[in-house]
């Protein structure tokens, strides 16, 4: 089933999330139900938040990119609990991002170019893997999802200004996207 997407303002996108658990309500029907979610909204990665859920639970894929970065192809990850390492004093990559959560914003935002994730998947194997180049991107993405953050939030202070009244106005309700949204006023 298509969930609603919950947008820049809601609550939710700023809640703290609980760890998954195999007793977790509904789990298998709600990883469905993102995936679902995400493909009919043109997205290559969604966070538990994004569907008004705060469980550490994000689903990627990335194979849509696989013509343009061959490594990509074939990249789907169910991530439940994901922790991601890195090393502080490793190189960064400022490069454009988009979120389903914020409609209509992009902007270049710098993230690490390797991190180190692991995480668990749905049949509960654990997983740990180093991953580097855009799928790192999209993994630090959908993991900062987990902790309250958008990609909004880290952005330069003079970039953050130029986008202030696309903000304010996502804040009234005065959005277009093809797909359904949940904001700050729960329309
Ligand atoms: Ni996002």
């Amino acid at each position: 089933m298509k969930l609603p997407i919950y947008i820049y303002g809601h609550p939710v996108l700023r809640t703290p999330t609980e760890l998954v658990t195999p007793d977790t309500p509904g789990l298998a029907e709600l990883i469905e139900n993102m995936k679902e979610t995400m493909y009919a909204s043109d997205g290559i990665g969604i966070a538990a938040p994004q569907v008004g859920k705060s469980l550490r639970l994000v689903y990627i894929d990335v194979d849509v990119l696989g013509d343009d970065m061959p490594e990509l192809r074939g990249r789907r990850m169910v991530l439940i609990n994901p922790e991601i390492t890195v090393d502080e004093s490793a190189p960064t990559v400022s490069r454009e991002e988009g979120c389903l959560s914020v409609p209509g914003i992009h902007e270049p935002v710098s993230r690490h170019e390797k991190i180190h994730l692991h995480w668990t998947d749905e049949q509960w194997q654990e997983h740990d893997e180093d991953i580097e180049g855009y799928l790192a991107r999209v993994v630090q993405h959908e993991c900062d999802h987990l902790f309250e953050t958008l990609f909004i939030d880290r952005i330069s202070p003079i970039r953050k200004q130029l986008i202030r009244s696309k903000l304010a106005a996502m804040l009234k309700g005065k959005v277009s996207c093809n797909y359904r949204i949940v904001g700050k006023n729960k329309r």
